[in-house]
């Protein structure tokens, strides 16, 4: 018997692990309301509107962004990059040519080294670049235009991500004199489980 729980106890280590150090609260059924729901999502707007998450989550055969208070006036990547329809600049210059994995002190951006992902831009159909607040939360809650996730796999995209690819993560960390999303990251994935929980409500 105890060998048994040895063994379930070694299964369960790597499924704590992959959180990304990251803590995903749990709230019970019926514990959140409406309002405490939207009162998350108001924190939740104030990021994915910024920059830094939507310079990269932008309409199919758009540039990738450069806005955000660094980049004035706001315009389309320069160097004429073209992500193509492969996000990743495969059909041109591939992004990872620049934006390397370890970029050094040169400053083009990447996600964090530990995440060996190529830098590329979200799929065409998660556009939030431009888009009004209430306008991303219908889409975030639509499993159409979400990448077909639920909500409890919002959630876990947030730890996914913080483990693989590095993106969210790099948005609230980006570096040098980048402006970051507000708040961070933990208290991100906290919203975010507080709005799942409380029915993904938009204003
Ligand atoms: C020729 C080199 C080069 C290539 C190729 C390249 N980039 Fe960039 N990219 C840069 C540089 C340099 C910056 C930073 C500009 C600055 O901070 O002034 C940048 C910045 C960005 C930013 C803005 C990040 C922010 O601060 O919010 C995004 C988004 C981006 N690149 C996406 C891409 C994507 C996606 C690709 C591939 C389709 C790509 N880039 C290909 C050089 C490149
Ligand atoms: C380097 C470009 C890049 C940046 C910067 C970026 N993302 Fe993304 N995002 C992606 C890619 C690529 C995917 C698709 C990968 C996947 O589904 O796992 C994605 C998917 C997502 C998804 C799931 C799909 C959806 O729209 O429902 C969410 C949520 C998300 N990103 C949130 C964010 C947030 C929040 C930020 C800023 C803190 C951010 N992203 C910054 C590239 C980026």
């Amino acid at each position: 018997m105890y060998r048994y729980l040895v063994i379930l106890g070694l299964l369960a280590t790597p499924a704590l692990a992959e959180t990304g150090g990251l803590t995903v609260p749990d709230h019970p059924e019926g514990t959140v309301s409406e309002a405490q729901g939207l009162d998350a999502w108001s924190r939740i707007e104030a990021v994915v509107t910024h920059p830094r998450c939507t310079n990269c989550h932008v309409e199919a055969g758009a540039a990738p962004m450069w806005s955000g208070p660094e980049f004035t006036p706001e315009r389309p990547h320069g160097m004429n990059i073209q992500a193509g329809d492969s996000r990743i600049g495969a059909e041109f210059l591939p992004c990872q040519s620049c934006h390397m994995t370890d970029p050094g002190p040169n400053m083009v951006p990447h996600a964090p080294p530990h995440t060996g992902l190529e830098w590329q831009l979200a799929p065409a159909e998660f556009v939030w670049f431009g888009k009004e607040g209430a306008a991303i939360c219908a889409q975030l809650r639509d499993p159409e235009r979400n990448g077909g996730r639920d909500g409890a796999a919002l959630v876990e995209h947030i730890t996914h991500d913080a483990e693989l690819r590095g993106f969210i993560t790099w948005g609230f960390a980006p570096g040098g004199d980048r402006e970051p999303a507000p708040g961070d990251l933990q208290s991100h994935l906290d919203d975010m489980a507080e709005w799942v929980a409380a029915g993904m409500p938009c204003p």
